[in-house]
């Protein structure tokens, strides 16, 4: 269950602002996404097929018995969002089988050789994740993996060990998954990389991880109750960001929900950052930050607002001293910082759950997607591009001369 505040923290500083200057485009965003030409992302089914879904199952399963290590290879869209459910949910400590490594998100060779030299003599499985197939970064770690894999494997064993998720028909991994014959899972061409945790991008090697796929597609589906506060909170931001409210900072009380905040930065930047226009997304992890951008938030260039993402309950240590439980504390802490930073020039935005699990983690993903969507219908820009990084993507492949294109 979600539960959001955009007065508590907030109004004063939207005072003056017409929010009825937004209903138009607000409207039009409601009618967009709920019967218009986004409401395919209403349908779980434009994300995956029941079909889809129970191959991502069987294989997970085959994965999990047959490996010690996972590789996941992928970039942008194509990993955060898997790994930010992971680092939600996983135990933090426990020896997780098989181990799962995401590769192909920088091109650090100090970082691949201890890569390879982890790997050596583990037994692999990898899944590469790449909807346009093209993408510099996984392919330069799919080329590295597949040297070293098949150095012990044979190509019948590869077969086995090799996956690839990407576009049904296009771009060159769909070519040498059909010339190799490796197995594939389809990335709906209608879904882009940021929005694609609810694919098999991000619910296969969320299987493989053991979480409950099925309860987050559940959460998914619980989501649609959500749609207007979603709408209401993209308002909000912008609203704030008439009255010079540049950066949101993205701020949770859980370490766990780290990547999260990295996900939505992602989701964010790339959703509405074009066009000399969008908010600029931040993450902070509190209470660590309280000692670094607690100050700025503080007492800084007042251009930042915070959207803080809290979570109801927790598990039950008790604090003697204070006789409350350190969850207790933690939410003491959470509103007394959104005071202090109200009372000089910092809002909040508050959005909670009751409980980190994957079906409040399936609704608040797609609370976040209605969001990404709506605030960019609001300044006018196209949520589902991303010709930025676009460029770079060109400006690397010439420079190479397109070697690393299969
Ligand atoms: O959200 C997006 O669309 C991007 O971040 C892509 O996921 C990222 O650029 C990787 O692209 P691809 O999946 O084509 O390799």
């Amino acid at each position: 269950m979600i539960k959001t505040d955009f007065n508590k923290y907030t109004s004063k500083f939207i005072n003056g602002v017409d929010k009825g200057k937004f209903r138009k485009q607000e409207k039009r965003a409601i009618s967009e996404i709920v019967s218009g030409s986004l409401s395919y992302f209403n349908d779980i089914n434009s994300f995956v097929s029941r079909e889809e879904l129970n191959n991502i199952i069987n294989v997970a399963n085959y994965v999990r018995d047959n490996c010690d290590v996972f590789l996941v290879i992928g970039i942008g869209g194509s990993y955060m969002g898997s790994k930010a459910i992971m680092e939600a949910l996983l135990p933090s400590f426990a020896k997780k089988k098989p181990e799962i490594i995401f590769l192909g998100t920088d091109l650090s060779s100090d970082y691949y050789k201890e890569v390879i030299e982890y790997i050596k003599d583990k037994e692999v499985i990898l899944n590469i994740i790449s909807k346009s197939g093209n993408t510099l970064e996984p392919n330069i770690a799919f080329e590295v993996i597949s040297y070293i894999m098949g150095g012990k494997y044979s190509h019948e064993q590869l077969l086995d060990r090799v996956i690839i998720t990407t576009d049904s028909k296009e771009g060159s991994l769909r070519k040498l998954a059909n010339e190799e014959g490796y197995y594939t899972f389809e990335i709906p061409k209608k879904i882009g990389g940021r929005f694609s945790i609810f694919t098999p991008a991000g619910l296969f090697p969320l299987a493989v991880a053991g979480i409950d796929i099925l309860n987050l597609l559940e959460g998914f589906v619980g989501g649609e109750a959500y749609i207007p506060l979603a709408v209401e909170y993209a308002v909000t931001r912008e609203a704030l960001f008439k009255k010079g409210k540049y950066v949101e900072a993205f701020t949770v009380y859980n370490p766990k929900m780290y990547y999260f905040t990295e996900w939505l930065k992602q989701l964010f930047a790339e959703t509405q950052g074009k066009a000399e226009k969008g908010i600029l997304p931040i993450s902070i992890v509190n209470t660590r930050d309280l000692h670094s951008m607690g100050q700025f938030l503080q007492e800084g260039n007042p251009i930042i607002f915070e959207t803080v993402i809290g979570i109801e309950n927790a598990s039950i240590i008790k604090i003697v001293k204070y006789d409350k439980t350190l969850n207790e504390i933690n939410k003491i802490a959470q509103d007394k910082v959104c005071i202090a930073h109200y009372k000089d020039k910092t809002p909040s935005n508050l959005i909670s759950i009751d409980v980190l699990d994957e079906y409040n983690l399936g609704e608040l993903v797609r609370f976040f997607f209605t969001a990404a969507i709506t605030g960019a219908i609001l300044i006018d820009v196209n949520p589902f591009d991303q010709p930025g990084v676009e460029k770079y993507k060109q400006l690397i492949a010439d420079a190479l001369n397109n070697i690393f294109i299969f």
